[in-house]
């Protein structure tokens, strides 16, 4: 679709939003289903609090500003927002049925479409959300190895085993918190010093934004197979992204245990996990994994219909293709202006922004370059979140106005005043312990 956004002269009218807001405040805890979308992420009195409707690449706030998406719905929004062939399906499917009595065809339609995308895929299992799948990979690993201890690296979601790890962990027994530890990514000591006998499974995603190093998954993956430990690819963000097969695809190693969920559907809630006919076996009868709306055909129909995409257009290629765009382009910019304390990283399909705490506080240089983002147009929250209706005048756009934004930051930098040029409070941070923590079980 054509880029129409404009730059604006002011920040936008964000009276709408507010409104909104406001009916929110003491009603809904947090504001927000998910944590990232929430008011936390964005700088208060210049960023939207609510999205509208969303084209291609584009979406609009309630007071009609458009945006160029860079968070694409948080990862699920892979081809572009109300994606034709996509939506289409759902349609279609609308027209017979959303959930039903008894079992779907589309059940062993998908799941056989997906033995044949993803290299583990012996056995294929749906759900709803990203930690169901986590969850339930985990469980049927206890089950499977009668072990209890489960190593981590990376995010997994909300329920008791991960995310005792954490620093929001209010509300979970001791006992939880004592049988999930991390890991440290390309860091193969780190899991080597960490894994016991009594270690069910270690669970990853196979990379979140650095590079990985020195064959470290297949490393991952011996050091759990001389263990008897199951090795589990939380493939949320990578999965047909990265390649149509996900991460185990492009580094060529096969996890016993997989989940995905996010890119699968291009938005529709889906999730799925998949694994060695053996060990998913458990999910016939011992391991119970049952929920009301795990075969709703909407979003089997639209799984279908994005899955085709993904193959037919090469969804992976072109992401990242233009991914590598946004993070040269940014690099050049940052790189020409003498900014050594900022960049963009990862895997072309996502990568981050960073700031870097010797020039100032991260997360204050974090909020205004969002703050000045937004006031181009561009709906940026330091990342880009690839998808393949991302064109080459979206990129444009974003490099434009990158040119104008970096300056602005470098000028606040040097002058001390970060923090004086934002118009609200700044972003915050989602965890604070994010690293180097919980690492040793007690054997
Ligand atoms: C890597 C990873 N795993 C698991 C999850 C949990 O998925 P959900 O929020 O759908 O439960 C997420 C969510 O962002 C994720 O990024």
């Amino acid at each position: 679709m054509a880029n129409k956004v404009k730059f604006n002269p002011d920040f936008p009218d964000i009276s709408e939003s507010d409104k909104l807001f406001k009916r929110s405040e003491g009603l809904i805890p947090a504001y927000s289903q998910t944590l990232a979308k929430g008011p936390t992420q964005w700088i208060r009195g210049i960023a939207p609090k609510f999205l509208v409707k969303g084209k291609g690449s584009h979406v609009w706030d309630p007071d009609g500003n458009e945006y160029i998406d860079l968070n694409m719905g948080i990862g699920p929004i892979v081809l572009g927002y109300c994606y034709d062939k996509v939506d289409d399906a759902i349609r279609k499917q609308l027209e017979d049925g959303i959930t039903f009595s008894m079992t779907h065809p589309l059940e062993v339609e998908l799941s056989e479409k997906i033995r044949d995308v993803i290299p583990n895929a012996e056995s294929v299992r749906f759900s709803k959300t990203g930690c169901d799948v986590t969850t339930a990979a985990v469980r049927v690993a206890r089950a499977f190895t009668k072990r209890e201890k489960v190593l981590c690296c990376g995010y997994h979601g909300w329920h008791d085993w991960y995310i005792a790890v954490t620093d929001r962990n209010a509300g979970i027994p001791e006992a939880v918190k004592d049988l999930t530890f991390t890991f440290n990514y390309n860091d193969i000591d780190s899991l080597e010093q960490s894994i016991d006998e009594d270690t069910a499974c270690v669970i990853l995603e196979p990379f979140v934004f650095e590079e990985e190093k020195n064959d470290f998954l297949k490393k991952v993956h011996e050091v759990c197979k001389k263990n008897g430990t199951l090795l589990i690819f939380d493939e949320m963000w990578t999965g047909f992204r990265i390649a149509p097969g996900g991460a185990q695809e492009y580094f060529g190693v096969t996890p016993d245990l997989a989940c995905y969920s996010k890119a699968v559907a291009n938005g529709m809630p889906l999730s799925v996990i998949t694994g060695r006919q053996d060990v998913m076996r458990l999910l016939d009868k011992d391991v119970f994994f049952f929920t009301t709306f795990g075969g709703e055909a909407l979003s089997l129909a639209a799984a279908m219909a994005t899955i085709d995409e993904i193959i037919t257009k090469n969804v992976p290629a072109f992401l990242s293709e233009q991914g590598k765009k946004l993070k040269d382009g940014y690099n050049k910019i940052v790189s020409e202006l003498g900014m050594d304390y900022t960049k963009c990283m990862g895997y072309n399909c996502r990568t981050i922004i960073t700031f870097d705490a010797k020039a100032g506080n991260p997360l204050e240089m974090k909020s205004l370059v969002q703050q000045e983002m937004i006031k181009r147009g561009v709906l940026w929250c330091g990342f880009h979140n690839m998808c393949f209706s991302h064109s080459g005048g979206d990129i444009e756009y974003i490099l434009k106005a990158y040119e104008d934004v970096l300056p602005v930051l470098k000028k606040a930098v040097e002058e001390n005043k970060v923090k004086d040029s934002l118009k609200g409070e700044p972003v915050e941070p989602v965890f604070r312990k994010t690293g180097n923590f919980n690492m040793k079980p007690k054997k």
